[in-house]
């Protein structure tokens, strides 16, 4: 059981982070043309972008990602210490954030990092965000699925609403230094969208170097790195062991939500979701 930072109507944790950081973001922190920008609604499949970017910056080599833990790799700006990191960090930088595109360094807009946005089936995301936060105490109980999926349709879970999150950073979709992607197409296409990111980051690698990030970046390899699964998580955050490796897969909420839970998902989805591009989205 945890209160929150309420931030502009959102609520953050109380643990790593503050107030006053997050408002310092906003203003002050200064995104450079040179940064790569990891984007994503929390549980959509953050981890496994950052391993792949780590993996395609050192052309398919483990020993970063074998050595560093994620956090340190792409520290997350938002929060306390990974501010205090990049603005320590010279050269170019690999940022992580969920912050929605308004709380997000206003730099961004006077910079031209690279960004990249992941998205996720929401219903996924909740998922995996339900199982995932309840072994922490980042977030209040909710108790039981039901009561977390009415929590998550009124944006009233950690960083707020995910249909917020989409539409303010889809907004600036077409800009050439912005990259879309879907944990979808990672799980059925992972090499040709690992080639989309090569080729968005200007990087080129060779056949048997895209097998190595591949092999490396797999649920497997990747559950087995304790720099990765969050194994190295200290207890002050978690109550009961956490895992990030949950499943890895696409489809899981079938398995969870009830047919009148699906049902009042579906309505507001439709509601909120109304005006975007047929196609955008992979998994409707
Ligand atoms: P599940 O809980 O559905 O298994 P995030 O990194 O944003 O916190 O997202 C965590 C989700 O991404 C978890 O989903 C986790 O299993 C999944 N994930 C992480 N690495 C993965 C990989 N290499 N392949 C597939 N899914 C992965």
């Amino acid at each position: 059981m945890s209160d929150y930072i309420w931030f502009e109507g959102i609520p953050f944790p109380t643990i790593g982070f503050k107030r006053e950081t997050i408002e310092e973001v906003r203003n002050n922190f200064l995104i450079r043309e040179e940064d790569t920008v990891i984007l994503t609604y929390p549980k959509s499949g953050t981890n496994w972008l950052i391993e792949i970017v780590c993996l395609i910056q050192t052309n398919g080599d483990n020993k970063w990602v074998q050595s560093v833990p994620i956090w340190d790799r792409s520290p997350w700006v938002e929060t306390k210490v990974g501010y205090e990191a990049l603005i320590n960090k010279e050269g170019p930088r690999l940022i992580t954030s969920h912050l929605p595109i308004h709380l997000f360094p206003k730099s961004v807009f006077s910079s031209k990092p690279k960004m990249i946005y992941l998205i996720r089936n929401p219903r996924d995301a909740l998922l995996s965000s339900y199982f995932f936060f309840r072994e922490t105490n980042l977030v209040k109980d909710p108790g039981s699925l039901g009561t977390y999926i009415k929590w998550f349709l009124k944006g009233n879970v950690l960083y707020g609403s995910w249909f917020e999150h989409i539409r303010g950073w889809l907004s600036i979709r077409e800009l050439d230094n912005f990259l879309l992607l879907s944990y979808e197409d990672l799980k059925r296409d992972p090499r040709r969208t690992i080639e989309k990111i090569c080729d968005f980051l200007g990087k080129k690698l060779e056949p048997d170097e895209l097998d190595l990030v591949l092999k490396h970046s797999s649920f497997q390899a990747m559950k087995e790195n304790n720099m990765s699964n969050f194994s190295l998580v200290t207890e002050d955050t978690v109550t009961n062991g956490l895992k990030l490796m949950r499943k890895g897969t696409t489809g899981d909420w079938k398995n969870h939500f009830t047919v009148a839970q699906a049902e009042a998902f579906e309505k507001v989805y439709q509601e909120k979701m109304a005006g975007f591009p047929p196609g955008l989205f992979p998994w409707e």
